[in-house]
């Protein structure tokens, strides 16, 4: 999948801007303030709907304009071109592919499969446990389109079995729990197959970045894995009961790395983590492409302010090699460092929300 032409209206600083990208890697450069970030957010809007930046949208659209249009051209791994768009004011959103209109954003998600690197993605690996989640979910979710169902169904259970332990009706809380436990146990399932083939994409990657010790990577259930669900609910009622919430399951889930058997994050260097960070990120982008042959966008901002000028090289020399569209912004035209390696790359210099190529 890649973008064949992207059109941006009242995204920030952004009043109207169109560019027809490359297929390959397209850098953006201009001063701070230009409106580069903003490039990127439109894109990640286009795909799932929502910011990178802020939680409401209402900030985003520029502060002329009621409502924010990114709209878009692409070109999708069967070869076939799709039109996607999206408008939102604030309060609501409309989707639209190929002119029909859609009610879910997962059928946005599907058609423009996003990966997001940028100053903050480099704390994956010590932030919360809901971030890591969300990282391996949009790599399951990639993988197989029956999890968002499943998903769905065990986040309903989920909703009804908290609020019924809120009100304490435990007649009703049988029912919610066979459903919560099957989808949940279903879920759980979805994650490990995934997490089985992305080990090995990973190790790969991480190998190309850094000479480090034994990497392991471990999905954590949500729960005492050597039980079954069923019966871990059972056990956890009267805790339940008492907060109101339910504390086992896949919604509590995560994912551990671990470098020569500590956690990574408490034991190698901050350069080490980033480069395990930006490995675990390319590598749900390559097993798409080795797995689905389609290839999702990758979004890259500030590249210069994460990484170091030789993991720069490396990061260009392997997105090249990975053939994916790539959107990539800095300061200045060299902080991408020898543009020489890649094919067919497009420089675009943006300045007070407008945008030329060069
Ligand atoms: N809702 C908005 N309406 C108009 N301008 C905005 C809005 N939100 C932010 N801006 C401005 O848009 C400009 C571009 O920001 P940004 O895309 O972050 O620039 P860059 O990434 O090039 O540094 C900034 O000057 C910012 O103040
Ligand atoms: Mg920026």
């Amino acid at each position: 999948m890649s973008l064949l032409k992207l059109d941006i209206y009242h995204v920030r600083n952004i009043q109207k801007l169109s560019i027809a990208p490359s297929p390959t890697i397209n850098f953006i450069f201009g001063e701070n303030a230009s409106g580069k970030s903003s490039i990127l957010e439109s894109i990640y809007i286009l795909g799932r709907a929502k910011s990178f930046r802020s939680a409401s949208i209402k900030s985003v659209i520029n502060v002329e304009q009621q409502n924010l249009i990114v709209s878009a051209q692409t070109v999708q791994a069967n070869g076939g071109n799709l039109h996607l768009g999206i408008q939102l004011d604030g309060k609501s959103f409309e989707i639209r592919i190929n002119q029909e209109s859609k009610q879910q954003r997962s059928d946005l998600a599907y058609a423009l499969p996003l990966q997001l690197i940028h100053p903050k993605s480099y704390e994956l690996l010590d932030a919360g446990a809901q971030t890591r989640r969300e990282f391996l979910d949009w790599g399951v979710f990639n993988d197989d389109e029956n999890f968002l169902g499943a998903w769905r169904k065990f986040k309903k259970a989920l909703a009804q079995r908290n609020s019924l332990l809120k009100t304490k009706r435990l007649e009703q809380l049988y029912v919610w729990d066979k459903e919560l436990a099957y989808y949940g146990t279903i879920v759980n399932g979805y994650r490990q197959h995934y997490l089985e083939k992305f080990k090995v994409v990973f190790m790969g990657i991480a190998e190309q970045f850094l000479d480090i010790g034994s990497i392991e990577l471990t999905l954590l259930s949500g729960w005492d894995s050597s039980k079954e669900l069923p019966h871990v609910l059972i056990h956890d009622l009267e805790k339940d009961l008492r907060y109101g919430f339910t504390h086992s399951g896949p919604h509590r889930g995560d994912i551990q790395l671990q470098v020569d058997n500590r956690l990574a994050k408490d034991f190698v260097s901050r350069s080490q983590l980033k480069l395990l960070v930006l490995s675990l990120k390319l590598a749900q982008v390559q097993l798409l492409a080795d797995e689905h042959r389609d290839i999702g966008c990758i979004l890259i901002d500030d590249f210069s302010a994460e990484l170091d000028i030789n993991n720069r090289s490396k990061l260009l020399k392997f997105l090249s090699a990975m053939g994916c569209q790539v959107f990539v912004t800095a300061t200045e035209l060299a902080d991408f460092g020898d543009l020489s390696q890649v094919k067919n790359y497009k420089v675009f210099h943006v300045e007070h929300g407008n945008i030329k190529q060069v």
